[in-house]
């Protein structure tokens, strides 16, 4: 192996991805391809801590796969595979559970919101959904997690239980550090822009899936909540602009161009022009992506190869963890 640092992350296949899945972290695992060594997985273990329909989480982890390489993501120089493909992950989640603390996994905010929303099925998957996403990261000894910031909570538990670990039985798991994108870290509800944008709104005008029409894309940006004030400023801290300073990340992580600049540029305008800009731009970014994803689901065969070859990839890395931890635990070796 060369000294090249090492990249893991993932996406859940629960719903169609959203333009925050892109944003914030999709787009840019594309960009680290080059200098690092990266495994980017299809993480459907964790979809099943909420109820789902069986078949839609097996069409969405191809369509999750096709996703990644249309978003510019090449399927030789790195790993993509399905995490329920390698069971190194259960494997090394039911070791770490025994070194988390209950007490760690109910302050979790993701814990707090899911199972305010499934009340009727709070199961200790999801109380230990974070222990799992931890085993997925240090499996593999990746120095670095790239995540929009709802995931930084979870990357810190991870760096905790870890470093726990190793105070007891010496060096085994790398601390891992999470890494948001410069922009587009934290995508918000087009309709309640004061939550972020999430696949599983059920509003669908709240969210832009990539599986989106670009018509429909557009609609969505031009219908998009915002404030009766009429001026587009960026006010990161004041929460009635939350649809306004929305609209200016977007555009921002689209363009490249700081939100000031991009207030700027609209001082003058309405929102109506600023929206249908942002529309514009949007669908600029997606149309390319979604042709060429069109063109890659038309061919299950080959996406299943991908999962058959970074199943194995995968496996390989991550059995050497395991085996050592396997070990300092005091299990026996024959
Ligand atoms: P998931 O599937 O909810 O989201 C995938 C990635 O997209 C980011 N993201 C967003 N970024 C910006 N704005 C938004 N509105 C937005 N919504 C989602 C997420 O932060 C994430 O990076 N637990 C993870 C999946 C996972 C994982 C892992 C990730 C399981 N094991 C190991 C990294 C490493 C999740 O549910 O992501």
């Amino acid at each position: 192996m060369d000294d090249k640092k090492i990249i893991f992350s993932g996406v859940q296949p629960s719903g169609n991805l959203t333009l925050g899945n892109y944003l914030g972290a999709i787009r840019n695992w594309a960009k680290l391809q080059k200098d690092y060594h990266c495994i980017y997985a299809m993480m459907d273990m964790h979809t099943i801590t909420v109820r789902q329909t069986p078949a839609d989480i097996r069409r969405r982890t191809l369509e999750v796969l096709a996703l990644y390489i249309a978003c510019g993501i090449d399927p030789e120089e790195n790993i993509l595979f399905v995490q329920s493909h390698n069971p190194n992950h259960a494997e090394l989640a039911w070791v770490l559970n025994c070194y988390t603390y209950m007490g760690e996994m109910q302050r979790m905010t993701q814990f707090k919101d899911k199972s305010a929303r499934h009340a009727d099925n709070i199961n200790t998957g999801l109380f230990t959904y974070p222990v799992l996403m931890a085993a997925d990261i240090l499996l593999y000894g990746a120095d670095y997690v790239p995540v929009g910031k709802d995931q930084m909570q979870h990357i810190e538990i991870c760096r905790d239980i870890a470093g726990r670990f190793n105070a007891i039985y010496g060096d085994v798991f790398k601390i891992p550090e999470g890494l948001l994108s410069k922009s587009g870290a934290k995508i918000m509800s087009l309709q309640e822009p004061t939550k972020k944008m999430s696949k599983s709104d059920e509003n669908p005008k709240a969210y832009i899936s990539m599986m989106d029409d670009m018509n429909v894309v557009a609609k969505k940006i031009k219908s998009a909540v915002t404030d009766s004030e009429g001026v587009i400023e960026y006010r990161p801290d004041d929460e009635s602009k939350a649809g306004i300073n929305n609209l200016i990340s977007i555009m921002s992580a689209v363009t490249g161009k700081t939100p000031e600049e991009i207030a700027g540029d609209y001082a003058s305008a309405g929102y109506g022009t600023f929206k249908a800009d942002v529309a514009e731009a949007v669908v600029e970014v997606l149309a390319p992506i979604r042709a060429e994803y069109d063109r890659l689901i038309a061919d299950k065969a080959y996406l299943k190869d991908i999962c058959a070859s970074g199943a194995q990839r995968a496996r390989a890395i991550s059995q050497r963890t395991l085996n050592k931890v396997y070990k300092k635990v005091g299990f026996l070796q024959l």
